[in-house]
């Protein structure tokens, strides 16, 4: 029988069960999928402990994007076959060795896009491409502030931002990290554990300050991420690693004209042709060799409970990843 992760209460790792589940049959719609790979996001576990704005109802099998081949279809699918190779985001349970899917959530992925990097880049590339090319648009040359440089989102926005040009100042959490954003295409690189990143930064930009910050980490960077934003600046702020934000004091953006936003994926994918257009343009960037996956650990069903802690306490960098026997 297959196995799955599922959780019936939400907590730490321990609330994590391995358990061999039936069988199912696809019904009208959908298919039975036979998972090669699930990302491993740092949602995840947030949503293993029941901190995630979407609770899932329990029990739940985690892991929220797969990818693998069609075993069997089910009544009426005639625009996927058996044998097919796809890829879905945003789809509670991919955390299993195979499970029933909808087909409205699931891709085709072209031969050229191996099924590993798919799920290491996939909701982090549609990310980027919303980040860099919609919310605030990178022209060359922009000197631009990208936290987390070493992990997974923050690789592939720091080679998609060199891709347009961008001088990238980025930020990692311990020495080994700084080779792995250098990797990566960072032109300078701040240990912000080690020296304070807003003083490196002003230092870095003759005092001038940056136009745009892409924060993930939230709380702990957040007053001196204000003080690197030049006159007109834009702070993005996409996840919060280290804890919630502050409430936002409208007065002390006034005090550059600054712009904050609090942005999220679903807001700009939220139509069938958006995403389209996006999953076009992050494909066309795997193809094109311009962004790389930067795969570092893959690890079992079995581990799942320690790639969980080792994400949340900062000892991953690159992407990992979850796999599964063929
Ligand atoms: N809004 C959106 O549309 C969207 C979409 C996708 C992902 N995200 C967000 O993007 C962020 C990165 O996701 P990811 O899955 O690719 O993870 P990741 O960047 O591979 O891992 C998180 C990194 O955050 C840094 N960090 C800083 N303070 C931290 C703390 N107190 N605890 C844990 N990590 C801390 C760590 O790097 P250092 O040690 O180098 O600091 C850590 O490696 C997450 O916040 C996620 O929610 C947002």
């Amino acid at each position: 029988m297959p196995k799955s992760a599922i959780i019936r209460r939400f907590g730490g790792p321990e609330v994590i069960s391995i358990e061999e589940v039936p069988h199912e049959k696809p019904g009208a719609g959908q298919v039975l999928l036979r998972h090669q790979a699930s990302a491993i996001h740092l949602a995840d576990p947030l949503m293993r402990e029941g901190l995630y704005y979407f609770k899932p109802d329990l029990p739940a099998v985690l892991g929220i994007e797969g990818a693998g081949q069609i075993e069997q279809v089910g009544p009426g699918v005639n625009n996927f076959k058996v044998g097919e190779r796809v890829s879905y985001r945003f789809s509670l349970g991919s955390y299993s060795e195979e499970r029933v899917i909808d087909t409205q959530h699931l891709q085709k992925l072209p031969n050229e896009i191996d099924t590993k990097v798919s799920v290491a880049i996939g909701t982090r590339g549609l990310t980027a491409q919303y980040l860099l090319r919609q919310l605030y648009p990178i022209k060359p040359e922009d000197i631009v502030l990208i936290h987390a440089a070493a992990g997974g989102m923050g690789g592939v926005l720091t080679q998609w931002a060199k891709h347009l040009g961008a001088i990238v100042i980025g930020t990692v959490g311990n020495r080994e990290k700084v080779k792995v954003a250098e990797l990566n295409g960072c032109d300078y690189v701040i240990n912000y554990n080690q020296d304070n990143f807003a003083d490196v930064v002003l230092d870095i930009t003759n005092n001038i300050g940056v136009p745009v910050v892409y924060d993930s980490v939230g709380l702990s960077a957040y007053k001196n991420n204000l003080k690197v934003l030049s006159p007109r600046g834009w702070l993005i702020n996409y996840g919060h690693s280290s804890g919630f934000l502050p409430s936002i004091d409208a007065m002390e953006l006034n005090t550059k004209s600054l712009v904050f936003t609090k942005a999220s994926l679903k807001d700009f994918n939220s139509t069938a042709e958006d995403n389209h257009r996006m999953i076009t343009e992050v494909n066309e960037m795997i193809t094109g060799g311009f962004i790389k996956a930067n795969i570092t650990r893959e690890y079992t069903l079995d581990e799942i409970s320690k790639a969980h802690e080792d994400i949340l306490n900062r000892k991953t960098n690159g992407t990992v990843i979850l796999t599964f026997n063929d």
